[in-house]
Protein backbone atom coordinates (compact mmCIF):
# COMPACT_ATOMS: atom_id res chain seq x y z
CA UNK A 1 0.00 0.00 0.00
CA UNK A 2 2.63 2.73 1.16
CA UNK A 3 5.18 1.81 -1.36
CA UNK A 4 3.04 2.08 -4.26
CA UNK A 5 1.87 5.47 -2.96
CA UNK A 6 5.20 6.79 -2.54
CA UNK A 7 6.08 5.39 -5.84
CA UNK A 8 3.23 7.38 -7.55
CA UNK A 9 3.74 10.60 -5.45
CA UNK A 10 7.63 10.64 -6.33
CA UNK A 11 7.06 10.11 -10.15
CA UNK A 12 4.74 12.67 -10.36
CA UNK A 13 7.64 15.13 -9.07
CA UNK A 14 9.90 15.96 -11.62
CA UNK A 15 12.84 16.97 -8.74
CA UNK A 16 12.91 13.06 -8.04
CA UNK A 17 14.52 10.26 -10.02
CA UNK A 18 12.61 7.36 -8.85
CA UNK A 19 13.79 3.74 -8.72
CA UNK A 20 10.76 1.94 -6.96
CA UNK A 21 10.92 -2.02 -6.41
CA UNK A 22 7.71 -4.66 -5.80
CA UNK A 23 8.78 -7.93 -4.61
CA UNK A 24 11.42 -8.48 -7.09
CA UNK A 25 13.79 -7.31 -4.83
CA UNK A 26 14.34 -8.77 -1.40
CA UNK A 27 15.59 -6.88 1.50
CA UNK A 28 16.89 -10.30 3.42
CA UNK A 29 19.01 -11.23 0.63
CA UNK A 30 22.33 -8.76 1.21
CA UNK A 31 23.55 -9.62 -2.13
CA UNK A 32 20.70 -8.25 -4.86
CA UNK A 33 20.87 -5.35 -2.09
CA UNK A 34 24.66 -4.79 -3.25
CA UNK A 35 23.39 -5.48 -6.86
CA UNK A 36 20.73 -2.34 -6.64
CA UNK A 37 22.72 -0.02 -4.58
CA UNK A 38 26.05 -0.23 -7.24
CA UNK A 39 23.41 0.22 -9.93
CA UNK A 40 21.49 3.65 -8.46
CA UNK A 41 23.67 5.03 -5.85
CA UNK A 42 20.67 6.17 -3.89
CA UNK A 43 20.99 9.80 -1.97
CA UNK A 44 17.70 8.60 0.03
CA UNK A 45 15.58 5.09 0.69
CA UNK A 46 12.21 4.43 1.79
CA UNK A 47 11.75 1.26 2.86
CA UNK A 48 8.18 0.28 2.38
CA UNK A 49 9.02 -3.40 2.50
CA UNK A 50 7.34 -5.13 5.88
CA UNK A 51 5.56 -8.60 6.98
CA UNK A 52 2.64 -7.16 7.88
CA UNK A 53 0.16 -9.76 8.46
CA UNK A 54 -0.07 -9.48 12.02
CA UNK A 55 -2.33 -12.62 13.30
CA UNK A 56 -0.12 -15.02 10.93
CA UNK A 57 3.48 -13.25 12.41
CA UNK A 58 2.25 -15.47 15.76
CA UNK A 59 3.11 -18.78 14.08
CA UNK A 60 5.35 -17.23 11.52
CA UNK A 61 7.88 -15.99 14.19
CA UNK A 62 11.11 -16.60 12.53
CA UNK A 63 10.07 -15.32 8.90
CA UNK A 64 8.40 -11.65 10.66
CA UNK A 65 11.98 -11.40 12.51
CA UNK A 66 13.71 -12.08 9.06
CA UNK A 67 11.66 -9.66 7.06
CA UNK A 68 11.05 -7.09 9.81
CA UNK A 69 14.09 -6.88 11.92
CA UNK A 70 17.11 -8.67 9.79
CA UNK A 71 15.69 -7.16 6.48
CA UNK A 72 16.09 -3.59 7.51
CA UNK A 73 19.40 -3.73 9.29
CA UNK A 74 20.41 -4.80 5.41
CA UNK A 75 19.54 -1.82 3.92
CA UNK A 76 20.89 -0.05 6.44
CA UNK A 77 23.89 -1.39 6.52
CA UNK A 78 23.65 -0.75 2.48
CA UNK A 79 22.83 2.88 3.40
CA UNK A 80 25.54 3.62 5.13
CA UNK A 81 28.13 2.18 2.77
CA UNK A 82 26.58 4.23 -0.19
CA UNK A 83 26.15 7.25 2.11
CA UNK A 84 22.14 7.06 1.57
CA UNK A 85 19.35 8.83 4.09
CA UNK A 86 17.34 5.96 5.06
CA UNK A 87 13.20 6.36 5.75
CA UNK A 88 11.63 3.62 7.44
CA UNK A 89 8.51 2.78 8.45
CA UNK A 90 7.57 1.34 11.66
CA UNK A 91 4.49 0.92 13.83
CA UNK A 92 1.95 1.70 17.08
CA UNK A 93 2.06 -1.76 17.38
CA UNK A 94 5.54 -1.36 19.40
CA UNK A 95 3.67 0.08 21.97
CA UNK A 96 1.72 -2.33 24.81
CA UNK A 97 -1.78 0.28 24.52
CA UNK A 98 -2.07 0.47 27.91
CA UNK A 99 -1.62 3.93 28.16
CA UNK A 100 -4.79 5.68 29.78
CA UNK A 101 -5.74 9.09 28.32
CA UNK A 102 -3.11 10.26 25.79
CA UNK A 103 -1.45 8.79 22.99
CA UNK A 104 2.36 7.15 22.61
CA UNK A 105 4.74 9.83 22.31
CA UNK A 106 8.02 9.09 20.06
CA UNK A 107 10.17 8.60 23.74
CA UNK A 108 7.71 6.51 25.75
CA UNK A 109 8.45 3.19 26.73
CA UNK A 110 8.01 0.43 24.11
CA UNK A 111 6.84 -2.85 24.98
CA UNK A 112 5.06 -5.01 22.10
CA UNK A 113 2.67 -7.17 22.92
CA UNK A 114 2.56 -9.40 19.58
CA UNK A 115 5.05 -10.88 17.20
CA UNK A 116 4.86 -8.71 14.81
CA UNK A 117 5.71 -5.64 16.76
CA UNK A 118 8.50 -7.47 18.47
CA UNK A 119 9.80 -8.04 15.24
CA UNK A 120 8.88 -4.20 13.96
CA UNK A 121 10.98 -3.36 17.18
CA UNK A 122 14.20 -5.07 16.31
CA UNK A 123 13.96 -3.57 13.24
CA UNK A 124 14.48 0.15 14.68
CA UNK A 125 17.31 -1.39 16.92
CA UNK A 126 19.03 -2.67 14.01
CA UNK A 127 18.94 0.36 11.70
CA UNK A 128 19.92 2.33 14.71
CA UNK A 129 22.65 0.00 15.25
CA UNK A 130 23.79 0.20 11.63
CA UNK A 131 23.79 3.80 11.06
CA UNK A 132 22.87 7.36 12.38
CA UNK A 133 21.22 9.37 9.57
CA UNK A 134 17.83 7.37 9.63
CA UNK A 135 14.12 8.71 9.97
CA UNK A 136 11.93 5.94 11.39
CA UNK A 137 8.59 7.37 11.08
CA UNK A 138 5.75 5.34 13.21
CA UNK A 139 2.41 5.11 11.85
CA UNK A 140 -0.54 3.54 12.25
CA UNK A 141 -4.06 1.81 10.43
CA UNK A 142 -3.04 2.50 7.04
CA UNK A 143 -5.72 2.81 4.35
CA UNK A 144 -5.23 3.69 0.81
CA UNK A 145 -5.26 1.79 -2.78
CA UNK A 146 -3.23 -0.72 -3.79
CA UNK A 147 -3.95 -3.29 -0.63
CA UNK A 148 -6.26 -4.54 1.73
CA UNK A 149 -6.86 -2.53 4.56
CA UNK A 150 -10.09 -1.70 7.05
CA UNK A 151 -11.97 0.26 4.29
CA UNK A 152 -11.97 -2.27 1.53
CA UNK A 153 -12.73 -5.03 4.00
CA UNK A 154 -15.52 -3.21 5.69
CA UNK A 155 -17.71 -2.18 2.28
CA UNK A 156 -17.00 -6.15 1.67
CA UNK A 157 -18.67 -7.08 4.47
CA UNK A 158 -21.22 -4.50 4.96
CA UNK A 159 -22.30 -5.39 1.22
CA UNK A 160 -23.01 -9.16 2.46
CA UNK A 161 -25.43 -7.55 5.29
CA UNK A 162 -27.40 -5.38 2.69
CA UNK A 163 -27.97 -8.43 0.96
CA UNK A 164 -28.99 -10.93 3.50
CA UNK A 165 -25.73 -12.87 3.45
CA UNK A 166 -25.30 -11.75 7.29
CA UNK A 167 -27.62 -10.39 9.60
CA UNK A 168 -25.19 -7.73 11.34
CA UNK A 169 -21.26 -6.59 11.25
CA UNK A 170 -19.86 -7.15 14.71
CA UNK A 171 -16.66 -4.27 14.98
CA UNK A 172 -14.67 -4.09 18.24
CA UNK A 173 -15.06 -0.73 20.06
CA UNK A 174 -12.19 -0.96 22.96
CA UNK A 175 -9.30 -0.47 20.86
CA UNK A 176 -8.30 3.09 19.84
CA UNK A 177 -6.53 4.60 16.95
CA UNK A 178 -5.40 7.01 14.25
CA UNK A 179 -6.45 5.98 10.91
CA UNK A 180 -3.94 7.22 8.51
CA UNK A 181 -4.16 7.57 5.05
CA UNK A 182 -1.13 6.37 2.62
CA UNK A 183 -1.20 9.61 0.31
CA UNK A 184 -2.07 12.07 3.49
CA UNK A 185 1.46 10.04 5.22
CA UNK A 186 3.49 10.54 1.80
CA UNK A 187 3.29 13.99 1.48
CA UNK A 188 3.78 14.58 4.56
CA UNK A 189 7.15 12.42 4.63
CA UNK A 190 7.56 14.51 1.12
CA UNK A 191 6.97 17.50 2.59
CA UNK A 192 8.65 16.96 6.03
CA UNK A 193 11.91 15.05 5.40
CA UNK A 194 12.84 14.74 1.37
CA UNK A 195 11.78 18.61 -0.05
CA UNK A 196 13.87 20.31 3.07
CA UNK A 197 17.18 18.06 1.65
CA UNK A 198 16.88 19.15 -2.07
CA UNK A 199 15.60 22.77 -1.53
CA UNK A 200 18.49 23.21 1.37
CA UNK A 201 15.37 24.34 4.00
CA UNK A 202 16.29 23.70 7.65
CA UNK A 203 15.97 19.92 8.20
CA UNK A 204 14.66 17.72 10.73
CA UNK A 205 16.95 15.89 13.01
CA UNK A 206 17.22 12.59 12.55
CA UNK A 207 15.39 9.97 14.46
CA UNK A 208 12.02 8.32 15.34
CA UNK A 209 9.10 10.00 14.75
CA UNK A 210 4.89 9.75 14.81
CA UNK A 211 3.16 10.57 11.99
CA UNK A 212 -0.69 9.79 11.35
CA UNK A 213 -3.82 11.27 10.23
CA UNK A 214 -5.15 13.52 13.01
CA UNK A 215 -7.96 12.59 15.66
CA UNK A 216 -8.72 9.14 16.80
CA UNK A 217 -11.72 6.71 16.88
CA UNK A 218 -12.24 3.63 17.64
CA UNK A 219 -12.39 0.53 14.70
CA UNK A 220 -16.13 0.55 15.62
CA UNK A 221 -16.43 4.59 14.97
CA UNK A 222 -14.42 3.82 11.71
CA UNK A 223 -16.76 1.46 10.46
CA UNK A 224 -19.81 3.71 11.33
CA UNK A 225 -18.17 6.78 9.03
CA UNK A 226 -17.34 4.66 6.22
CA UNK A 227 -21.35 3.24 6.65
CA UNK A 228 -22.70 6.77 6.79
CA UNK A 229 -20.83 8.36 4.17
CA UNK A 230 -20.93 5.60 1.27
CA UNK A 231 -24.94 5.84 2.80
CA UNK A 232 -24.86 2.19 3.62
CA UNK A 233 -27.69 1.14 6.19
CA UNK A 234 -25.35 -1.65 7.82
CA UNK A 235 -26.46 -2.50 11.35
CA UNK A 236 -22.99 -2.33 13.11
CA UNK A 237 -22.88 -3.93 16.64
CA UNK A 238 -20.23 -2.47 18.89
CA UNK A 239 -18.03 -5.23 20.68
CA UNK A 240 -14.81 -5.98 23.03
CA UNK A 241 -11.79 -6.95 22.42
CA UNK A 242 -12.47 -10.17 24.06
CA UNK A 243 -15.65 -11.67 21.71
CA UNK A 244 -13.50 -10.60 18.77
CA UNK A 245 -10.89 -13.70 19.61
CA UNK A 246 -7.45 -13.35 17.23
CA UNK A 247 -4.39 -14.99 16.78
CA UNK A 248 -2.75 -12.09 17.58
CA UNK A 249 -3.29 -9.54 20.74
CA UNK A 250 -3.86 -5.55 19.66
CA UNK A 251 -3.02 -2.68 21.73
CA UNK A 252 -6.28 -1.30 23.33
CA UNK A 253 -4.56 2.60 22.69
CA UNK A 254 -2.99 2.77 19.53
CA UNK A 255 -3.02 7.00 19.65
CA UNK A 256 0.46 7.64 18.36
CA UNK A 257 1.15 11.76 19.20
CA UNK A 258 4.35 13.91 18.26
CA UNK A 259 6.56 15.48 20.70
CA UNK A 260 8.61 16.75 18.00
CA UNK A 261 6.51 18.11 15.32
CA UNK A 262 2.99 18.99 14.33
CA UNK A 263 2.83 17.85 10.50
CA UNK A 264 -0.20 19.57 10.25
CA UNK A 265 -1.83 16.22 8.42
CA UNK A 266 -6.02 16.27 8.57
CA UNK A 267 -8.48 14.67 10.19
CA UNK A 268 -8.71 10.97 9.32
CA UNK A 269 -12.78 10.94 8.59
CA UNK A 270 -12.32 13.60 6.05
CA UNK A 271 -8.96 11.83 4.57
CA UNK A 272 -11.08 8.70 4.32
CA UNK A 273 -14.02 10.13 2.43
CA UNK A 274 -11.61 11.37 -0.16
CA UNK A 275 -10.22 7.41 -0.25
CA UNK A 276 -13.51 6.68 -1.14
CA UNK A 277 -14.46 9.10 -3.31
CA UNK A 278 -11.38 8.99 -5.29
CA UNK A 279 -10.83 5.13 -5.52
CA UNK A 280 -13.98 3.20 -4.28
CA UNK A 281 -16.60 4.53 -6.28
CA UNK A 282 -20.13 2.86 -6.75
N1 LIG B 1 -0.87 -1.47 7.25
C1 LIG B 1 -0.91 -0.85 8.43
O1 LIG B 1 -1.99 -0.66 9.01
C2 LIG B 1 0.35 -0.34 9.08
C3 LIG B 1 0.27 0.26 10.33
C4 LIG B 1 1.44 0.74 10.93
C5 LIG B 1 2.65 0.62 10.29
N2 LIG B 1 2.72 0.01 9.09
C6 LIG B 1 4.04 -0.12 8.44
O2 LIG B 1 4.04 0.66 7.25
C7 LIG B 1 4.83 0.05 6.25
C8 LIG B 1 4.01 -0.14 4.98
O3 LIG B 1 2.88 -0.98 5.28
P1 LIG B 1 1.84 -1.42 4.17
O4 LIG B 1 0.54 -1.59 4.84
O5 LIG B 1 1.99 -0.57 2.98
O6 LIG B 1 2.39 -2.89 3.86
P2 LIG B 1 1.97 -3.89 2.69
O7 LIG B 1 0.88 -3.34 1.86
O8 LIG B 1 1.79 -5.24 3.33
O9 LIG B 1 3.29 -3.89 1.83
C9 LIG B 1 4.46 -4.50 2.25
C10 LIG B 1 5.17 -4.99 1.02
O10 LIG B 1 6.42 -5.58 1.40
C11 LIG B 1 6.62 -6.70 0.57
N3 LIG B 1 7.61 -7.60 1.15
C12 LIG B 1 7.43 -8.54 2.09
N4 LIG B 1 8.61 -9.16 2.34
C13 LIG B 1 9.53 -8.57 1.55
C14 LIG B 1 10.91 -8.77 1.34
N5 LIG B 1 11.60 -9.72 2.00
N6 LIG B 1 11.56 -8.00 0.44
C15 LIG B 1 10.88 -7.05 -0.25
N7 LIG B 1 9.57 -6.81 -0.10
C16 LIG B 1 8.91 -7.57 0.79
C17 LIG B 1 5.24 -7.32 0.47
O11 LIG B 1 5.17 -8.22 -0.60
P3 LIG B 1 4.17 -9.49 -0.49
O12 LIG B 1 2.81 -8.93 -0.33
O13 LIG B 1 4.41 -10.18 -1.78
O14 LIG B 1 4.60 -10.26 0.70
C18 LIG B 1 4.38 -6.09 0.27
O15 LIG B 1 4.34 -5.73 -1.10
C19 LIG B 1 5.35 -1.25 6.86
O16 LIG B 1 6.62 -1.01 7.41
C20 LIG B 1 4.36 -1.54 7.98
O17 LIG B 1 4.96 -2.31 9.01
C21 LIG B 1 1.60 -0.49 8.45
Amino acid sequence: MLGSMFSRLLQQNHDFEVFAFDRDLDITDEDALDIEFARVRPDFVLNCAAYTNVDLAESTRELAFKINAKGPGFVAAKCKAYGAKLIHFSTDYVFDGSKAGDGYMEGDVHCPINVYGESKLEGEKAIAAEMSDFYIIRTSWLFGPGGKNFVDTMLELGGEVLSGERDSLRVVDDQVGSPTYTFDLAEAVLRGFLLPFLEGGPQLDFGIYHLTNSGKCSWYEFAREIFRFKGMNVALKPISSEEFVRAAKRPKNSVLLSAKIDFGVRGWNVAVCEYLKKYLRG
